[in-house]
């Protein structure tokens, strides 16, 4: 026993593996075994380097030949081209950009006479405004100094300033009366109804968060009629029950002009530095952030509640002449 211990105490320090009292029973062994060991991994190495290396390089020119066949290629891409209705969902399923989509869908549920594609054409100019949004930004101040005087930067010096200056205010009317004929589109077709109540009241908010970026956006040139619009939409806010100094209940909860929601609206009492400066994050950042966060939940809800309604089912006549079973035979 206590020669066994010894034993595996030597192969322990060797490095050695194997049954122990088998092999490497002294130091000079335990080289030997060492020694075989390397040297039949090597020739194993070799051998593998044989066979392997061309091979791979087969592989390789294969490759070459078909990129599909590509570690790159099969690395992004993990299923074939084959077109068949499982692999044509496995391409959706397993693409980043593509899985954005149902793999299948109604086909009459998307046609255009169907939904006339204004959520989508509303979504689309979101992005448009967002992108030359940003680009405005470069050039323009939210101070009473600036302001105006970069519109008119904008508009005669900067290359490309007038048609960017002018691609924003187009997106932003044609995207209010998009998302208005979006809402008249689902309503129409019932799409309101169950199981998509949920959805049509996150729309009602999109469609608020839609006008108030038009509003805050009127302000911003800190024209003549960005000025007088912004003093009528905030004068109305006086009125607003509870929160408004005018409104109702609110005297009798201590509003005034100097702490009212039309206070809070323009950083002030008046529309001035303070309005265009709150008009501007608004509009750049408040807005847009939670608008965007609302369209996810949108865009999720539409998959979820089974995708776009869809119209009701169309039979054939020759369907609708057949004999029915069931208590619908009837007529009832
Ligand atoms: C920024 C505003 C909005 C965007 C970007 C948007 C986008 C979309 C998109 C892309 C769809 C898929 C079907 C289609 O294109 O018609 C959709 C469906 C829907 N939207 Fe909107 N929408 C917006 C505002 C609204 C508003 C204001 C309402 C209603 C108050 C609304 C209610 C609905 C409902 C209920 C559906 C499901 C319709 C169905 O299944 O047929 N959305 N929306």
């Amino acid at each position: 026993m206590a020669e066994e211990n010894k034993t595996n105490g030597s192969n322990l320090t060797t490095g050695t593996t194997g049954a122990p009292g088998t092999n490497g029973r002294n130091g000079k062994d335990g080289k030997v075994g060492i020694l075989e060991k390397v040297t039949t991994g090597v020739k194993d190495d070799i051998q593998a380097l044989r066979t392997d290396i061309p091979s791979k390089a087969k592989e390789q020119i294969d490759g070459l030949k078909d990129p599909t066949k590509t570690q790159v290629y099969t690395s992004i891409f993990r299923h074939k081209h084959d077109d068949t209705p499982r692999n044509r969902a496995l391409g959706v399923l397993s693409n980043v950009f593509l899985h954005l989509h149902p793999a299948k869908i109604n086909r009459d549920a998307v046609r255009y006479s169907y939904t006339w594609g204004m959520g989508g054409i509303t979504f689309y100019l979101f992005i448009i405004l967002t992108y030359t949004g940003v680009l405005l930004m470069f050039y323009y101040h939210p101070t009473k100094v600036q302001a105006f005087r970069d519109v008119l930067y904008l508009e005669h010096d900067v290359p490309f300033g007038k048609i960017l200056r002018n691609m924003h205010r187009w997106a932003a009317h044609l995207m209010v009366i998009a998302v208005w004929l979006h809402m008249f589109r689902v309503f129409l077709t019932g799409s309101y109804k169950k199981p998509r109540e949920f959805n049509w009241n996150i729309g009602v908010l999109l469609l608020v968060f839609t006008l108030l970026l038009s509003f805050t956006g009127y302000l911003l040139p800190d024209d003549q009629l960005g000025f007088w619009a912004v003093t009528v939409g905030t004068n109305m806010a006086r009125a607003t029950p509870l929160l408004g100094h005018e409104g109702p209940f609110g005297h009798q909860l201590g509003m005034t002009p100097y702490n009212d929601v039309r206070f809070g609206l323009l950083g002030g009492s008046i529309v001035d530095a303070n309005a265009l400066l709150r008009s501007y994050i608004w509009h750049c950042i408040g807005i847009p952030i939670v608008a965007s966060v609302l369209m996810i939940v949108h865009f999720w809800r539409v998959r979820k509640d089974g995708g776009i309604s869809g119209p009701g089912q169309v039979m054939l006549q020759e369907e609708a002449d057949k004999p029915r079973r069931g208590p619908k035979a009837a007529g009832e």
